[in-house]
C-alpha cells in the first residue's frame, strides 16, 4: 500500500533538498512574512523553489489528489473536496536555514480523510531521511546507509524524559512548562519535523509546542513518522489533530511523545493551560 506514493515523495524531497543546499551554499536574500498574531517568519527563494519542485512533481504523478503547500495559494474548496491531500512544508525551520545552523527539514505528508497515512521528513544538511507509511513502521536513513527501522523509547517518569524545545523561538511559557513538569534534560533544536523525528529515534521523548501558530504542514508528515515508531501526537488537550479543515492552523498547539506517558502529560498540563487562559479552540 502506498509504495508508489512513498517512492515519488522520497524522490521529490531529495530533489528539493539538493536545490535547498545549493542556495544554502551560494547565498540568498532573506524576506519576511507575517502570520497569526503578527508573528514574523523569514522566507527565501529556496522555500519557493523547493515548493515548486515538490508540487509540480506530485501534481504530475497524482493528478486526482489535493495539494497544500505553505508556499502556494490554498484553494480551500478544492482541497476539502478531496479524499487524499498532500501536505507540504518545503522548508520547515527556515530560521535554521537562514542562520546556517543546519536544522531545517523538507516535509511531505499525505492525509487521507483528514488522517496522515504517509510522511517523509528530509534533513538536507544532516543528510537524514525519515519516512513512514500507515501500518508499515518508521524508517530512518542516514546518508547512503540502508534505511533502519526506528522506534520510540519507553521512558515514563517526567524527570527522565528528554524534552525537545525550539532553538529559534524560546518563550516564557516554555520555561513555565519545564518548571511545572520538572524536566531536567532539554534538547534545543530547530524545525518541528526534526524535533519529532528525534522522538521517533529515541534521541528525545517529548515535544510540547504551546503556541497556536503551527499549521498542517508543520505536523502532518512528522505525525505519521512518530506514530509508526510507536509514539503519539495530539493537541495540548489530548484531542486528535485533523488535516481536513478549511483553517490550516493547529490552534490548540501540539504534544508529541514517545506514547506511554502521553495521558499523564496531558493531565499534568491542564492546570497550566488554565493558568494561561487556554481553552480548546472550537473549529
Ligand atoms: C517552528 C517552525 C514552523 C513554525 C513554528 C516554529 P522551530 O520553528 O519553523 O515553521 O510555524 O511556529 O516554532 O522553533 O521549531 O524551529
Ligand atoms: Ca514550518
Ligand atoms: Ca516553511
Amino acid at each position: 500500500m502506498l509504495e508508489k506514493e512513498l517512492a515519488v515523495a522520497i524522490d521529490l524531497a531529495r530533489a528539493a533538498g539538493e536545490r535547498i543546499i545549493e542556495f544554502y551554499e551560494a547565498g540568498f536574500e532573506i524576506e519576511e512574512k507575517v502570520g497569526l498574531n503578527d508573528f514574523r517568519e523569514p522566507v527565501t527563494i529556496a522555500d519557493r523553489e523547493a515548493s515548486r519542485i515538490i508540487v509540480e512533481g506530485l501534481a504530475k504523478a497524482f493528478p486526482e489528489d489535493g495539494i497544500l503547500s505553505e508556499e502556494e495559494l490554498d484553494d480551500i474548496d478544492e482541497r476539502i473536496s478531496k479524499r487524499r491531500v498532500w501536505i507540504i512544508d518545503p522548508i520547515d525551520g527556515t530560521a535554521g536555514f537562514v542562520n546556517h545552523d543546519g536544522d531545517f527539514a523538507v516535509q511531505i505528508g499525505l492525509a487521507e480523510n483528514g488522517i496522515p497515512v504517509l510522511g517523509v521528513v528530509l534533513l538536507p544538511f544532516h543528510n537524514v531521511l525519515d519516512h513512514a507509511r500507515l501500518g508499515h513502521g518508521t524508517f530512518s536513513q542516514v546518508g547512503a546507509d540502508k534505511p533502519r527501522r526506528v522506534s520510540v523509547s519507553d521512558t515514563t517518569e517526567f524527570a527522565d524524559l528528554g524534552l525537545a524545545v525550539s532553538r529559534n523561538h524560546p518563550s516564557n511559557r516554555m520555561q513555565q512548562i519545564i518548571k511545572h513538569f520538572g524536566f531536567t534534560n532539554t534538547i534545543r533544536r530547530g524545525s518541528v519535523g526534526l524535533k519529532v523525528s528525534l522522538i521517533a529515534s529515541r534521541s528525545a521523548d517529548v515535544y510540547i509546542h504551546p503556541s497556536p501558530r503551527t499549521k498542517f504542514w508543520d505536523t502532518c508528515a512528522p505525525q505519521i513518522i512518530l506514530e509508526e515508531a510507536g509514539g503519539k501526537m495530539t493537541d495540548l488537550f489530548g484531542l486528535p489533530l485533523r488535516y481536513d479543515r478549511p483553517d490550516v492552523h493547529n490552534h490548540n498547539g501540539i504534544v508529541a511523545s514517545n506514547g506511554p506517558p502521553h495521558g499523564s502529560i496531558i493531565n499534568h498540563l491542564k492546570p497550566l493551560l488554565a493558568e494561561f487562559g487556554r481553552i480548546p479552540y472550537k473549529h
